[in-house]
């Protein structure tokens, strides 16, 4: 019987969970594993819904009952095991049918792959899917990239599944080639620098102000009826709360503080560096990872210099403030970089969508993205900075960043990712910078030239002899 309106392979946790979306939209699906057992498994707990899902044990009766064209998706780990399972599909797929990679792929291979997709003749989409177990079962933000007409073919069950902000499905097609991906890419480096920021001023709360996790709960729980509203303070709020049935402890004191990472945050900031965007908020996030990542030589640091912070004088609303203006600049480099990645690649990103997509379902969904839809609808290629609601902000906000900054800089307290905010911002604002004295250094020992403030073309410095 081949009369699934669609496929999918890979029964991981995002695998499963998007499976029963699908199958809960009213969707036919089937469904593949590597390992059978594991569609055993899924099959027994997908309850009612089984019966819209149909199991195969092999790729042959798999591909068969899908309804020609075909689309099926592929939820398997990004990387090689992408590719082999293309390459055991393909001799078995027609030439309409569609392949659809839905898992975090680097854009790099989903843009080779389109392209070689294209050159056999063959459909095939690279999407980004945001929201976790939770969002892929009940509605995650999809960020589509390939051939137009393959996205018109799919958008429906896409639309679906997604979810909806306003009524308006957080499901939208990106650009062709690996446009889909690298904007799910760059959502990632804004989460890995939005948590760390986040994580930065807990550590303000814990060890500047003695806070204890509760508090902190209850300090994030505040903060998420503001202007900080967003899932991730959301969920700070609820994993400060949490006890630890094993010790009675908060289950925060009870974690090492090694962070783990699976490379998409790292390649936003690869990929801001080949285009020369400038991303440094994400950088310091990626960063302060890898150095957390580094216990013992942490340890061994602590042992001979003495551990460094200190108690500070700071109000929760100047840190929450702190905060907001923090949150602006990191997303005005991630829009930043993506206005460039689409120049670069000819996607024509539709820079008001990206931001509308990621309003809700994804891990980076918050109530200041409703806002930056509406700046970037009047300016889409305009610094969010400088939006005149965003300037405001700053205006209001950057104070006390400046002084959330400074004090706990002075105290010993690290936050490299808010200081790499506050500097931006600076940056950004100052008209006349210091890269004279790196033109001079340049040109005095390279004769690299530089450009002269009263005078157009190249010149040289008196510096021979
Ligand atoms: C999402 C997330 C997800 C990501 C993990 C962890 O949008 O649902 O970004 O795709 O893989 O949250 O990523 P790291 O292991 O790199 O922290």
């Amino acid at each position: 019987m081949s009369n699934s309106e669609i496929g999918l392979i890979g029964l991981g946790t995002m695998g499963a969970a998007l499976s029963l979306n699908i199958a809960d939209k009213g969707f036919d699906i089937s469904v593949f594993n590597r390992t059978t057992a594991r569609t055993h498994t899924f099959m027994d707990q997908a309850g009612i819904l089984a019966n819209k899902i149909t199991p195969a044990e092999t790729l042959e009766d798999f591909v068969a009952s899908i309804a020609a064209p075909r689309a099926i998706i592929i939820m398997v780990p990004a990387g090689e095991a992408v590719d082999a399972q293309i390459a055991a599909l393909r001799p078995l797929l027609g030439s309409g049918d569609l392949i659809i990679d839905a898992g975090n792929a680097n854009y790099n291979d989903t843009a080779r792959r389109a392209a070689e997709a294209d050159a056999a003749g063959v459909p095939f989409l690279g999407i980004g899917v945001s929201g976790g177990e939770e969002g892929a079962r009940f509605g995650p933000s999809i960020m589509g990239g390939g051939p137009k007409p393959a996205w018109d073919r799919v958008s429906h069950i896409l639309e679906a599944i997604a979810a909806r902000y306003d009524d308006t499905p957080c499901a939208t097609w990106m650009g062709e080639g690996g446009s889909g991906h690298f904007v799910k890419t760059v959502h990632n480096g804004i989460e890995y620098a939005d948590m760390q920021m986040i994580a930065e001023v807990y550590g303000i709360l814990r060890d500047g102000m003695g806070r204890s996790a509760a508090d902190c709960a209850a300090v994030f729980e505040r903060w998420n009826e503001g202007p900080l509203q967003s899932y991730l303070i959301e969920i700070s709020g609820k994993v400060s709360r949490a006890h630890d049935a094993k010790s009675g402890n908060p289950v925060l004191d009870i974690i090492l503080d090694r962070a783990g990472q699976k490379g998409t945050g790292r390649w936003t900031v690869i990929e801001a560096q080949h285009l020369g965007a400038p991303v440094p908020v994400i950088e310091a996030a990626v960063s302060a990872r890898n150095i957390s990542a580094l216990l013992d030589v942490r340890k061994e640091g602590e042992g001979l210099f003495g551990a460094s912070p200190r108690p500070v004088d700071l109000e929760p609303d100047i840190v929450e403030s702190a905060l907001i203006a923090g949150k602006i600049m990191c997303y005005a480099q991630g829009f930043v970089l993506l206005d460039l990645a689409g120049r670069a690649n000819d996607w024509d990103l539709p820079m008001p969508d990206i931001a509308r997509v990621w309003r809700d379902g994804c891990i980076i969904r918050s109530a200041m993205l409703n806002d930056m839809a509406r700046a970037l609808t009047e300016a889409p290629d305009h610094n969010l900075m400088f939006a005149p609601y965003f300037a405001k902000m700053m205006e209001q906000n950057a104070p006390h960043l400046r002084h959330v900054v400074t004090t706990a800089l002075s105290h010993g307290l690290s936050v490299p990712a808010l200081s790499a905010a506050l500097t931006y911002f600076d940056m950004m604002r100052t008209a006349r910078g210091t890269a004279n004295m790196i033109q001079a250094q340049r040109d005095f020992f390279g004769a690299h030239s530089f450009e002269r403030v009263d005078a157009e073309g190249a010149h040289h410095g008196p510096w021979g002899g």
